[in-house]
């Protein structure tokens, strides 16, 4: 007993002993104690209506001088963008690095809830990704991924994660296509072309399953003539309202009430790809102003529900659709819906390396150049930013291959 004692005693001594005690710390003496924070630390002091009274219980991600100078043209922000991107900063969870495991992603909301930049719930959301190495990998609009240099920093009201670009606030589905997926822009072209650009425009939390331009391609002939509401319906069935799902959290067998009437899309997991219907989803997990995209390799009929994928086959899934007339893919072949696509300043928008957001809120123009915007496949540091990772993006390789 006594000797049951006295070692509970020195273990609670120890504890005491080797505990180091935490001191706190204000925002900016943490940040002042860093390199190459100069730019952050200064925005830190001009924006006291931010950062002066924040809540308890959160993260920010602080991203280093170099971040902005690689960004290229933070000069030109507005008043007005600069704010929505340091709340876009602001998580409103303690997160720390640790606690994320290898190979996982998940998301966390920011204080960004200004409807004019997000209709999420809960405020625009950021995705945090632990690669395998162990690093992780902040994802952002636009593809714009940032890693993570200095872990978790601890502040009076959190933590500090100090990051190596600047995340940028999610814009429209439009301006993301054409700024940093033109791959999307044939569903976008047809979306506008159904006159449903706007009836999306006003919907929150969603998850949309977009096809990529060559599952249009291969459908030209069937679509050449197709009636508008039938169109329409075809779209809609692609577009999940008020269910905002991230990919790791697609169940398998899972279904989602989609905007055609709640017809019902179906999720099937096999191995490392994940499909809903018989469509493969290639790309994951592309923020926008209003939710998501997942992009994927084939058109969905919501006259074929219960259609599935033949997980045996090692080519792509074929099309739901019966193709009729042109099925020819490829960049010297047109995209269907592209034309449909309003004109911005700088058209035509068939050279989509070009192509501005001018008709995003941020509207900086610089996707395409930026170190990190692109198409698919993704930079190695942002693969499994798309939180299904290496897997998805090399099955569809070998599909289309
Ligand atoms: C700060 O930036 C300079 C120049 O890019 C670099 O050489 C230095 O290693 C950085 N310091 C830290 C602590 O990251
Ligand atoms: C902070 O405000 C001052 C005065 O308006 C300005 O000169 C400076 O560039 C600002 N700093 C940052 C990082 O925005
Ligand atoms: C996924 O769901 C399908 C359909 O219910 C089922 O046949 C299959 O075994 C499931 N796969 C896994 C990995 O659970
Ligand atoms: C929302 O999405 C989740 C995850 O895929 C799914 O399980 C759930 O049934 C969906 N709810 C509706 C109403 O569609
Ligand atoms: C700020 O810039 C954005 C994008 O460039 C623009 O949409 C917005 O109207 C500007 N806001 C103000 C107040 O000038």
């Amino acid at each position: 007993m006594v000797r049951w004692l006295s070692s509970a005693l020195l273990a609670v001594a120890s504890t005491l002993l080797f505990t180091p005690v935490v001191q706190a710390a204000d925002l900016e003496s943490v940040l002042a104690g860093q390199a190459n924070l100069t730019t952050f630390r200064g925005l830190v002091k001009n924006h006291t209506d931010i950062f002066a009274n924040l809540p308890q219980g959160i993260t920010i991600a602080a991203p280093n001088d170099n971040a902005f100078m690689k960004l290229g043209n933070w000069e030109t922000y507005n008043e007005s963008m600069v704010v929505a991107t340091l709340k876009y900063h602001i998580l409103k969870q303690t997160i720390d690095m640790p606690s994320i495991k290898k190979g996982d992603s998940i998301w966390a909301s920011t204080s960004l809830t200004d409807e004019k930049f997000s209709t999420v719930t809960g405020g625009q959301r950021l995705i945090l990704t632990k690669q395998p190495g162990g690093e992780v990998v902040f994802t952002s609009g636009f593809a714009t991924r940032g890693t993570v240099l200095v872990e978790d920093l601890k502040f009076d009201n959190g933590l500090v994660q100090v990051i190596d670009s600047v995340m940028r606030v999610p814009e429209t589905l439009d301006s993301t296509a054409r700024s940093a997926y033109h791959d999307l822009t044939a569903f976008v072209g047809a979306l506008y072309a159904t006159d449903l650009m706007s009836e999306l425009a006003r919907q929150k939390d969603v998850t949309i399953f977009a096809p990529r331009n060559a599952a249009f391609q291969q459908l030209a002939g069937t679509f050449e003539n197709m009636d508008k509401e039938k169109l329409k319906r075809i779209l809609r069935y692609h577009i999940v309202p008020g269910n905002l799902t991230h990919v790791w959290e697609l169940k398998n067998a899972s279904s989602l009430a989609s905007a055609d009437n709640g017809n019902k899309l179906t999720i099937t997991r096999h191995t490392n790809y994940i499909f809903v219907n018989a469509a493969e989803i290639i790309q994951a997990d592309i923020l926008i102003s209003n939710g998501l995209v997942h992009m994927i390799d084939n058109v969905l009929s919501p006259d074929l529900s219960d259609s599935r994928p033949d997980v045996t086959l090692t080519t792509a899934q074929p099309p739901v659709f019966t193709p009729t007339g042109a099925t020819a893919t490829g960049t010297t072949v047109p995209t269907p819906f592209a034309s449909n696509l309003p004109c911005t300043v700088s058209c035509p928008v068939t050279q989509p390396t070009a192509a501005p957001t001018a008709t995003g809120a941020g509207g900086d123009g610089q996707g395409a150049k930026s170190s990190n915007a692109g198409v698919a496949p993704a930079r190695c540091t942002g693969l499994a930013g798309a939180g299904v990772g290496i897997g998805l993006a090399v099955g569809a390789m070998m599909a289309v291959l």
